[in-house]
């Protein structure tokens, strides 16, 4: 049915599809709904799109496994090829468990978990201080830092499900990546060094240090990537249980689980709400 917004929805759309955007009806339509009839707003929001920034920093959100998440401007925005990786750590996550997402960013993957295993503690990590905003506003409980550093030294060893998406892009891979990434996205969210393992290796000895026996990591990474971690994960006792790969058959992530160490203790719902449980016993 034609609205009254139809011809600017139209205008903005074929100015987006100049511009290179792909679906650039849809993001049209999300775009004139969003500036509600004022055109001002309106300008803003296209220009910025049409220079590049990706959409969900020019509306402010995106969706992740159902969800609205909040992206600030600056944050990665959080891709839907990572949801059957964060649908399977729900599935591993026990109702009372302990999860740790590393390299949270906007937090997506932290916020699923919570909200799906509410009486869960989920903690998240993240080097860049606006990830971590980003990350509060989703209100998920961040700390700043480097990969494991800031997790509380209690739950050393005491962790059912590790997740990550840390950078993995080799450098010499971000010229051709799409333009919303390479020219927008920050570096240190995509750029995993010479050979992209440089954090997806510290990825694997910071689960050695975090998981519990049988506790798992879910990781993810890129095409034959797995194969260069063999030696991290044999260091860290981690052997690979599933690979998930995408409709194409394209690698996209490992299921790891950790062979040694302490078993669970148990549940460990017995602690004021918000609280970091004691499992050093
Ligand atoms: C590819 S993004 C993934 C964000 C989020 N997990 C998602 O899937 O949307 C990688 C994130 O890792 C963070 N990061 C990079 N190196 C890190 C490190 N050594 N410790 C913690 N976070 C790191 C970046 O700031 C960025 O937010």
């Amino acid at each position: 049915m034609r609205g009254p917004t139809e011809p600017v929805t139209r205008a903005v759309s074929a100015r987006l599809a100049r511009a290179g955007c792909v679906a650039a009806h849809e993001e049209a339509e999300e775009l004139v709904a969003l500036a509600a009839d004022d055109p001002l707003v309106l300008e803003t929001l296209v220009a910025r799109r049409a220079a590049g920034e990706p959409l969900a920093w020019v509306t402010g959100t995106t969706r992740f496994c159902g969800h609205s998440v909040v992206v600030h401007r600056g944050v990665y925005v959080p891709r839907w090829q990572t949801e059957p990786m964060a649908r399977r750590a729900v599935a591993l996550l026990p109702e009372r468990g302990v999860a740790v997402d590393l390299c949270t960013g906007s937090g997506a993957v932290a916020a699923v978990l919570a909200g799906a295993r509410p009486a869960a503690t989920v903690l998240a990590t993240d080097l860049d201080p606006a990830a971590c905003a980003c990350a509060a506003a989703n209100g998920v409980r961040v700390h700043h830092g480097d990969l494991d550093g800031p997790v509380p030294p209690n739950l050393a060893g005491a962790v059912d499900v590790v997740t990550a998406v840390p950078p993995y892009v080799p450098t010499w891979a971000l010229p051709t990546l799409p333009s919303d990434a390479r020219d927008h996205e920050p570096p240190l969210a995509l750029d995993g060094g010479h050979d992209g393992m440089a954090v997806l290796r510290r990825v694997v000895a910071a689960a050695g240090r975090l998981l519990r026996r049988d506790g798992t990591l879910l990781v993810e990474l890129g095409a034959d990537q797995d194969r260069l971690l063999e030696g991290a994960l044999a260091t860290a006792q981690l052997v690979v249980r599933r690979r998930l790969v995408d409709a194409d058959g394209d690698l996209r992530a490992v299921e790891v689980v950790r062979t040694q160490g302490r078993c669970r203790d148990g549940p460990v719902a017995e602690r004021p709400a918000g609280s970091v449980p004691n499992l050093s016993a």
